[in-house]
């Protein structure tokens, strides 16, 4: 185990049970990815080597896949998830402004996460709500139609 502080050999010990029990079915590594970052908070290099190596494919297979799709971070994330929507409608309707009122507001880049760690800004394909273009996802919270630096902040303020 990669560590043996008691906190973390828990987080560890989810870890295998999610592994036992995801690792016969077809193609689990996804899935059995999203609860890792579920159980640590994000998938540093340690524990997707535990992966590796208990499902005995290549670190570097784990890799390319953490690093292809972008809801897996390396990094610690926020306590808050920003995913601001840049599909093609909300692209068109204002997602590269969103973004800027994002980042001037929390002082960060997309991508990057707040000091005090509450808010991480990042960006996802369609959601799927085009029809409330611009979108954004705080958590599992979907805001639609925020084209106003006043509003956003509002909504900010209620994960504050
Ligand atoms: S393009 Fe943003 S929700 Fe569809």
């Amino acid at each position: 185990m990669a560590n043996n502080s008691p906190a973390k050999n828990l987080l560890y010990q989810k870890l295998q049970e999610v592994i036992d029990e995801k690792k016969g079915l077809q193609n689990p590594l996804i899935e059995i990815l999203h609860q890792a970052q579920g159980i640590f908070g994000y998938l540093p290099a340690e524990v997707q080597q535990y992966i590796a190596e208990q499902m005995n494919i290549p670190i570097g297979k784990i890799y390319g896949v953490v690093t292809f799709y972008n809801f897996f971070s390396m990094e610690p994330r926020g306590k808050h998830v920003i995913n601001v929507c840049t599909g093609t409608a909300c692209y068109v309707k204002g997602a590269p402004k969103v973004i800027q009122m994002f980042e001037e507001e929390l002082s960060i880049k997309m991508g990057e996460t707040t000091k005090d760690g509450l808010f991480t800004l990042t960006s996802v394909r369609c959601v799927g709500a085009c029809s409330l273009a611009p979108v954004f996802v705080i958590d599992n919270e979907t805001y639609g139609r925020v084209d106003a630096r006043k509003k956003l902040v509002k909504i900010l303020d209620t994960y504050r």
